[in-house]
Order: structure tokens, then sequence, then C-alpha cells
């Protein structure tokens, strides 16, 4: 009896830890980079990488299926016939436990003002109904523009907290102030976290 009452309690446990599930999902391109040089870990994915070390959600990389260029000019290419086609370029895998998912950060960095139209991909593919969606993105002057707008109007069925901006300069290069920054945003939103 004491047995079956000990299993019980760790599966409600599991369930309940599974339901408070935290996602990361991000795109982030390496090679060369505006401001940065030539980058192994894009700006993003440093920036995904202290989100994940301060609240422990699992990260899931969008990888394109036909990886963009290396050289910056030849990937400021690619993005504006994505731009002007309105492609959705697919990527590798898919997220795992959605359904026990209750909040979905989507990192991106911000391409021609506009979220990188993988990531539109993703995004098209799941019903976000009833999650917390959190933005965050990396830039060089642009802030968010207007994504943060972007993701409200198009995941209308969930609740899209305020994102938060970095530049990719910082992210890739300033460790302390990004951990700073991520800590500060996600106590004003209300994110359980490590102080970091
Ligand atoms: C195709 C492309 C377009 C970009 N457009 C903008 C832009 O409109 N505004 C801006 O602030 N930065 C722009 N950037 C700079 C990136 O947003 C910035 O370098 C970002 O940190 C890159 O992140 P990543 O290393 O994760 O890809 C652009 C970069 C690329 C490659």
């Amino acid at each position: 009896m004491k047995k079956i009452i000990a299993l019980a309690l760790m599966l409600l446990m599991l369930s309940s830890a599974l339901a408070e599930g935290s996602l990361i999902v991000y795109f982030s391109h390496a090679g060369e980079n505006y401001n940065v040089g030539v980058i192994e870990e894009g700006n993003t994915a440093k920036m995904a990488k202290t989100i994940a070390a301060l609240t422990g959600a699992e990260l899931f990389e969008l990888q394109p299926v036909e990886a963009y260029p290396s050289e910056y000019e030849a990937a400021l290419e690619v993005a504006t016939a994505e731009q002007q086609a309105n492609a959705r370029p697919e990527y590798a895998g898919e997220a795992q436990a959605w359904e026990q998912c209750d909040t979905v950060f989507i990192g991106y960095p911000i391409w021609w003002g506009h979220i990188p139209n993988i990531v539109y991909t993703f995004m098209e593919r799941y019903d976000f109904a009833g999650k917390t969606v959190v933005p965050f993105n990396t830039h060089e002057g642009s802030g968010q523009a207007r994504t943060q707008q972007e993701i409200e109007q198009l995941l209308d069925s969930a609740t899209v907290l305020q994102g938060l901006a970095l530049t990719g300069s910082t992210a890739q290069n300033d460790e302390t102030a990004t951990v700073q920054a991520v800590s500060k945003w996600l106590s004003t939103i209300g994110i359980d976290h490590t102080e970091g």
C-alpha cells in the first residue's frame, strides 16, 4: 500500500513538474556577423543559453535544413529573398513535449526589421492557445523593431509577455551584462529564475 501511495505521489509530482514546463525556441546565425566578426556561436544563441541557465528551460534551436551562408553579405541576400517571397524555410526536428509546455520563449535576431522567416515556420506550425509566450531578440540598433506586436498579432491565443532586446555584440562579448539584463527582465515579467 505504501509503495502504491509513493508511486502515486511521484506521478503527481512528475505531472505537475511537466505542466510547468518551459521551452526556449530560437534561431541564430553563426559565421560572419555584423559588428562581431566571425563567430562560432550566434548572438541570439548565447542569449538563449543565458535564459536557459537562469530558468532551467529546455532549448530547441531552429536549425535550417538548408544552411544559411556563413558570409554576411551572402546571408543578407538569402534573408532578403526569403522576406520578399514570404518563404517558410524548413528546420530540422521538432519541439518535444509541446502539450506539457506552458511557457515558450521565442528568440531571434532582427533581420531587416523583422523576425526571420524560419521562426514564422515554427510559430505557424504549433497551437499556442493558453501558452505564455516570451519573445527575446538580438539586434544592432533596431531594438525589438515591431516584432513584439507582430508576435502578439500572430499568436493571439497566447499571453505574450514583454520581450527583451539586447545588442548582438553585448550577447556575444559581455556575459556579465547579458546575465544582468536577462535576470532583471525575468524579474520584471515575473518569471521564476535564479539570479545568475
Ligand atoms: C540578414 C540580416 C539582417 C539584419 N537586419 C538588421 C536590422 O534590420 N536591424 C538591426 O538592428 N540589426 C540587423 N541585423 C543584425 C542582427 O540583428 C544582429 O547582428 C544579431 O545580433 C544577429 O544575431 P545572431 O548572431 O543570433 O544571428 C541583421 C543581420 C542580418 C544577418
